[in-house]
């Protein structure tokens, strides 16, 4: 099969930092589904794990975490889909990733994909999905039927991947959304989405909040340069109030800023689930399903914001670099071999 891979750990720029080759077409496990991949979509984690570094690879390394495609083959203790199913995941970082023709993944991690969308439109939003909801729902515990409603939400980068779904959903919970947006183009964008307001994240944000007639806000989600947002964000956040992050420090975060304030903190990685095999799994597969039912009741919408065709090196390489210069808006998808 087609796939696009790396051996050594290069910059982008490097012609040999990811490359064309013929993989060996994988065999599904007990609870795998074989994926034939239609599209695919980057994510800041291909380029994280890409970074430059002395590791050097003795077969390929397959990288990608966003999928649509059509299950070609199931596992033997696979109940959840059947052959000819069209799907979308995120999948595992434990294992090869979606840049290849086939792919196997975990049945408890894969959602139908939606109706109503291109294998392309669907493939921008499974790991953005996961890790939107899992932040606001799972570590936040927002509550997605509305109790919360009229609560304040701060969406620290609210244009990227992740914000541009949680904008989306945090307003189906009748959340107040604050989304931060630093150019003309995603400040449009994040109200095009739904967000009621817009901060600046090039500026301390909260003289912004204060201008805007909040003291503190609820709820608050970084989702990019959590270094960079700590002090303002100890700020802005309501007594008693709940942070989730997503992006992982540099350097330790002075915990002590939020302790009169009894503030809550919770990390979301998306990959937990699939990484600990933890009980609760599949709620993954559930919750992409919903995602799919919400698109198809056209509750919310697609971040697809840049396609590219085919998926090879080349468009990879593209797509890294757009990735890495931090200015992406929704997401970047390449399709088809
Ligand atoms: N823990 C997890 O499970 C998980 C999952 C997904 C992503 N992540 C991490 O979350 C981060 C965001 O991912 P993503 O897919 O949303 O990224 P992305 O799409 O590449 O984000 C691009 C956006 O970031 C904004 N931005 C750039 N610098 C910023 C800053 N200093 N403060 C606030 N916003 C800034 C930009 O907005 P402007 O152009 O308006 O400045 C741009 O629209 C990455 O670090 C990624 O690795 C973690």
């Amino acid at each position: 099969m087609k796939a696009v891979g790396l051996t050594h750990y290069l910059p982008i720029s490097d012609p040999n930092s990811l490359f064309d080759f013929e993989a060996k077409k994988p065999s599904p496990r007990s609870h795998d589904l074989l994926v034939q991949v239609k599209a695919i979509s980057v994510n800041p984690v291909d380029t994280k794990v890409r970074a430059p570094k002395e590791l050097v690879e003795r077969e390929p390394k397959i990288l990608g975490w966003d999928a649509s495609g059509i299950i070609i083959a199931v596992g033997k203790d696979v109940t959840l889909f059947k052959k000819g199913d069209e799907v979308f995941y995120a999948g595992d970082i434990t294992r090869q990733g979606s840049n290849a023709q086939f792919q196997n993944v975990d049945e408890r991690i894969v959602g139908l994909k939606p109706k109503s969308l291109s294998f392309e439109q669907a493939a921008a939003l499974p790991l953005t999905s996961i890790t939107a909801y899992e932040s606001l729902f799972d570590r936040m515990k927002i509550d997605f039927s509305g109790s919360d409603k009229g609560k304040s939400i701060l969406i620290i980068g609210g244009a990227g991947g992740v914000g541009s779904i949680a904008i989306q959903l945090a307003k189906l919970a009748g959340l107040h959304v604050i989304a931060s947006a630093s150019r003309p183009d995603t400040i449009a964008w994040v109200k095009d989405l739904g967000a009621d307001e817009v901060v600046n994240h090039r500026q301390k944000m909260k003289p912004q909040i204060v201008e805007l007639g909040s003291e503190y806000i609820d709820y608050i989600a970084i989702f990019n340069d959590t270094d960079g947002h700590w002090n303002d964000v100890v700020k802005m956040i309501k007594p008693q109030g709940h942070i989730v992050s997503i992006v992982e420090s540099k350097a330790p975060l002075d915990m002590s800023l939020i302790r009169s304030k009894s503030v809550s903190l919770s990390w979301e990685f998306m990959f937990t689930r699939s990484m600990f095999e933890t009980d609760d799994m599949i709620k993954q597969h559930e919750l992409l399903n919903e995602v799919s039912s919400l698109i198809d009741a056209g509750k919310i919408r697609t971040t697809l914001e840049v396609l590219l065709t085919p998926i090879n090196a080349q468009n990879l390489k593209k797509a890294h670099e757009l990735l890495e210069s931090g200015r992406a808006k929704g997401k970047i998808v390449i399709a088809g071999f």
